[in-house]
């Protein structure tokens, strides 16, 4: 007969993948999300009831048996309140990246534990499991945590290089694939095992050290993908169904989305992982100043001029949106726009921002239906119709370097084309490049004006102007 603690985790399992379904649809994405919550309390539920945890709870006591289990619950929880409450959306990639890390750890320490609880008991199917799990975790540990690094600029986000490193990466990754395989064999050599535990910290580092800050969504979805297979391994070798399914989920979606992200850069994996991408790039940059083009500066006054007298505007949402929280104010524009009969439109590249989803997580917040938010495959051939392109703070997803110049860092990436719009107008507070590096060549285009400034403040200047 199925036990009460199967019986827990089959209903956490289920409401995990229907969770997870939920969150395939912007407007299913908060049910999707609570049920994935629900299936959490489901399985620590059928955890804290596991014979493994309860087998001397008659003798010793409740407190004695939960006391630890009770301690960093509460430790885990706190942290995890603080966390949500202090870390704004801009940087919820650096907060993932953490959580990673934190959940690679973990599993590599479960294994390291297990493997020192039942030395001398071990056999070779459960060592093969502890050992995917120690590795994968180690990895995603150092990995997440570089990617962390990166990402909040604690170490240099452009990639680092070194002579022969993709070379000498994959050699000592096949090294520790080679302990892995032996420690299987040989369950009691803690030699092999311990140096085996210790390689892909080592290894986390090394191959995230070349990958330019551009690709680190790519990367921590990988990694996440990496914390799902570790958890999966702890499932096995813990003989746990709740982890090897739930492992299983994360492992399959983190590389879907890695996957989805790649085409969206136009980029394969071995480039994201091994092109050490990510370099600012001095031959675009060169080309713009040959050129002696010069960017038409445009007043508020002008820029609410413009869009007065447009019937049509696709706003292209970036990075700099975020930073500057301008959604509100976009939102409050568009009203204005809307009620003099112009048609607005948003287009949503799948990488603007810094995480999956970024842009319309922000524009959800600012109350614009998610009807107007369209796809870039959606809305790329009507900006050709479009009277205004009004760009607010994204660079690198609207440059026409990716289609037009070959010997530029992102071509081939798909981008949106409010080049082709009448006029474009960009906000944004300087020259400085987006992420990738490089110069734009839409700034210097005889059809687009730049408005200088904080996002949100030229907005509301220009809201003001139109009232
Ligand atoms: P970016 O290319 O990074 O450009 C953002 C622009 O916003 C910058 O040029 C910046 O110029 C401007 N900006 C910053 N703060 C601003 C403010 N307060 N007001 C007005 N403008 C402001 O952004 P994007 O076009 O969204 O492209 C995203 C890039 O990030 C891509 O290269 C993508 O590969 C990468 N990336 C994406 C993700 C995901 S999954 N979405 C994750 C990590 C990285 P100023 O400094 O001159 O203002």
């Amino acid at each position: 007969m199925i036990s009460q603690v199967e019986t827990l985790y089959l209903i956490a399992s289920f409401l995990f993948i229907l969770g997870l379904r939920g969150l395939t649809a912007a407007h299913t994405a908060r049910r999707g999300l609570i049920l994935a919550e629900l299936g959490m309390v489901f399985a620590i539920w059928g955890t804290l009831i596991h014979p493994d945890i309860t087998r001397h709870l008659d003798h010793i006591g409740w407190f004695q048996t939960y006391k630890w289990i009770l301690l960093t619950f509460f430790i885990g929880s706190a942290i995890g309140i603080a966390i949500s409450a202090l870390i704004p959306m801009t940087r919820m990639p650096e907060r993932i990246a953490l959580s990673h890390a934190f959940g690679g750890l973990a599993a590599a320490l479960v294994g390291v534990s297990e493997y020192y609880r039942e030395y001398g008991h071990i056999d070779h199917t459960t060592m093969g499991a502890l050992g995917f799990e120690v590795l994968f975790g180690g990895l995603t540990f150092t990995g997440s945590l570089m990617a962390f690094g990166k990402l909040s600029g604690l170490i240099p986000g452009r990639n680092i290089t070194w002579p022969l490193q993709n070379q000498s990466n994959i050699l000592m990754f096949g090294g520790t694939f080679v302990l892995l395989v032996l420690v299987t064999i040989d369950p009691s050599n803690q030699v092999l095992f311990y140096a085996m535990a210790a390689m892909p910290l080592l290894l986390g580092i090394l191959f995230v050290a070349p990958i330019g800050g551009a690709d680190m969504p790519v990367v921590i979805t990988l990694l996440n993908s990496y914390a799902g297979l570790a958890a999966s391994a702890t499932g096995f070798a813990l003989n746990n169904n709740v982890l090897i399914i739930a492992g299983a989920i994360d492992g399959a979606s983190g590389f879907i989305l890695s996957v989805v992200m790649s085409k969206a850069m136009n980029r394969s994996f071995r480039n994201v992982l091994f092109g050490a991408f990510g370099k600012v790039d001095e031959g675009d940059a060169a080309k713009v100043a040959a050129g002696g083009e010069r960017v038409q500066e445009a007043s508020v006054g002008d820029a609410a001029m413009l869009l007065s007298g447009a019937g049509s505007v696709i706003v292209c949402p970036g990075y700099g949106m975020a930073v500057a929280q301008a959604q509100h104010v976009v939102g409050e524009l568009a009203e204005i726009l809307e009620a003099n009969g112009t048609e607005v439109r948003y287009a949503i590249h799948p990488v603007a921002g810094r995480m999956p989803g970024h842009m319309n997580v922000l524009l959800a917040e600012a109350n614009i239906p998610y009807t107007s938010l369209l796809e870039l495959e959606e809305i790329n051939d009507d900006f050709k119709n479009t009277d205004v392109a009004l760009v607010v703070g994204a660079n690198d997803v609207v440059n026409p370097a990716a289609k037009n110049n070959p010997a530029s860092s992102i071509y081939g990436m798909p981008v949106l084309n409010a080049d082709l719009a009448r006029s474009c107008i960009v906000l944004k507070r300087s020259m400085r490049p987006g992420f990738a590096g490089i110069e734009n060549e839409l700034f210097f285009a005889p059809n687009t004006v730049l408005t200088f400034g904080d996002a949100k403040d030229t907005l509301e200047k220009v809201v003001d102007a139109l009232r």
